[in-house]
């Protein structure tokens, strides 16, 4: 019988109140059931918000170092469980062993900034307009939040929402996606390990359709921060704008990587290999589509294919392996129905493009890795989010044309650009319409310190990670303190 986990509700482990359980399986062994989970509804939503509702009451009034320094303890507990965390996410994930390090350590990242942050979370000071009177402005906490994250960082993305969140005085329902229920799990037991108080941090597992829909509705939750699809983005934007709540959108992407003829051309392709098939392609910065200079497209994409052929693909658990399973059928599915339309669009198909089967794989989500050349502007597989190990090949005659190529695009999250011209690197950085670009790197590594997100599409605004996001987690109250003994009319008395 596999193990039973639980909510985390008012600082009691709990099943939910309907009684049923959901499964987490491995993507790389379907067969292999990770654990059950408690298929909560609106009811076990209401009592984690009530709940949290009511722990703020106390937890606002906590000094923010003190709360930073919860998270300091936290961040020590994972750091002494990195391995076990990484081993555990790899099999509810799939992503191989070297990724999933990578994503704890980016929780352990984001727990020290959160920590040293609880020191700062500064705001103004401005001089006043009359005498004897001083003006400043502190950022004060708000309320609930209802965090909704995605599968494919199952710790780091939990953690750039809930510790910004909790260390600027707010009180956390927390929704992890119902693919990767463990390492938020795991998260949360290192946090009520470490001395979060009952009710300061709640986690509600379950479905996106009964839970998250619960938590964007529900009067008591002041804000929502979600990471997903943007068409689901979409739908959460109008539901809790109905009810005038703050909303931060992490969304979809389609990021390229331009590779200009004066580029180091084996960097420029480490980066292409690591950026479209690491976490196989299931990154919100996956380089979806690789931009090629005319003079060195046929060599560079020779070069790619014979780097491409040598990846392993497997159990992540296996560290022979380089590129694990997709996440479910469904996913893998979405990713052979991209390969299909863009055979009929008229694209080649020159690598991979088919679902692996054999052998050690026949019980896993596994997909070859795809590339397609002679891709145009008007194909879907150039336009739409794929989140799979698929890469769209096209080519341009110069620079102007790569960024014009780049920026014809509804999303803007990631961008990256290999080239030895130090005036087109900076060209590059004012003019690809993305919230990140990378030069002679891939369109993926951000840092947990350095604000996230992108334009158009990717989002409404709003940045996690670096100092933007404890502005998001935060109000501002200005405060005038008048020392004159008499009433000072501003804008009266003084002019
Ligand atoms: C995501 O894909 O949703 O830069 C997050 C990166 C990671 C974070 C990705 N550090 O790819």
């Amino acid at each position: 019988m596999p193990k039973k986990y639980l909510n985390y509700i008012d600082g009691e482990w709990c099943p939910a109140e309907s009684g049923e359980w959901f499964e987490n399986r491995n993507p790389a062994r379907w067969s292999e059931v990770v654990g059950l989970f408690p298929k909560s509804d609106s009811r076990d939503v209401d009592r984690a918000v009530k709940a949290a509702k009511a722990a703020f009451k106390k937890w606002r009034l906590v000094p923010a170092p003190e709360r930073g320094a919860i998270l300091k303890t936290a961040g020590d507990i994972m750091v002494e469980r990195k391995e076990a965390l990484a081993q555990d996410m790899t099999r509810e994930m799939g992503k191989v062993l070297t990724e999933t390090r990578g994503d704890v350590q980016e929780a352990i990242d984001t727990f020290y900034y959160a920590a040293v942050e609880g020191r700062r979370l500064f705001s103004h000071t401005a001089p006043s307009e009359m005498r004897n009177k001083m003006n400043m402005s502190f950022r004060i906490p708000i309320g609930v939040a209802g965090l909704i994250t995605p599968w494919n960082f199952p710790m780091a993305i939990p953690s750039w929402k809930s510790l910004p969140a909790l260390v600027c005085g707010n009180t956390v329902v927390f929704k992890p996606a119902s693919d990767t229920p463990l390492s938020s799990e795991h998260l949360v037991e290192i946090l009520t390990e470490a001395g979060i108080p009952p009710g300061v941090m709640n986690i509600v597992h379950g479905g996106g359709g009964s839970v998250g829909t619960s938590i964007v509705d529900h009067p008591d939750v002041n804000l929502i921060s979600f990471t997903g699809s943007s068409e689901i983005g979409k739908q959460i934007n109008s539901r809790a704008g109905a009810k005038l709540k703050r909303v931060s959108l992490e969304l979809g992407g389609k990021n390229a990587q331009i590779v200009m003829d004066d580029a180091d051309l084996e960097l420029a392709i480490e980066g292409t290999l690591w950026g479209a098939f690491g976490t196989t392609g299931q990154r919100c910065t996956a380089t979806s589509r690789l931009i090629l200079h005319e003079n060195i497209h046929d060599k560079y994409i020779e070069m790619l294919l014979d780097a491409t052929s040598r990846l392993t693909v497997g159990d992540g658990l296996d560290e022979s392996n380089k590129v694990g399973p997709a996440i479910n059928e469904g996913q893998r599915n979405i990713v052979h129905d991209y390969v299909e339309i863009g055979k009929k669009e008229g694209a080649e198909l020159i690598c991979g493009g088919h679902p692996l089967t054999d052998g050690k794989n026949s019980d896993g989500w596994f997909y070859a890795p795809t590339i397609f050349s002679g891709v145009t502007q008007k194909m879907r597989i150039f336009k739409e989010e794929i989140f799979g190990p698929v890469l769209s090949v096209i080519k341009v005659k110069d620079f102007a044309q790569a960024v014009e190529v780049h920026n014809d695009c509804i999303y803007g999250l990631s961008s990256s650009i290999y080239t030895r011209n130090v005036n087109n690197a900076f060209r590059a950085i004012r003019d690809l319409e993305a919230g990140i670009t990378y030069v002679n790197g891939p369109t993926i590594g951000a840092e947990c310190h350095m604000p996230f997100g992108g334009v158009k599409e990717t989002g409404n605004g709003h940045r996690e990670g670096g100092w933007p996001v404890y502005e998001f987690y935060s109000e501002i109250k200005t405060v005038y303190v008048d020392f004159s003994e008499k009433l000072q009319r501003a804008q009266i008395d003084n002019y």
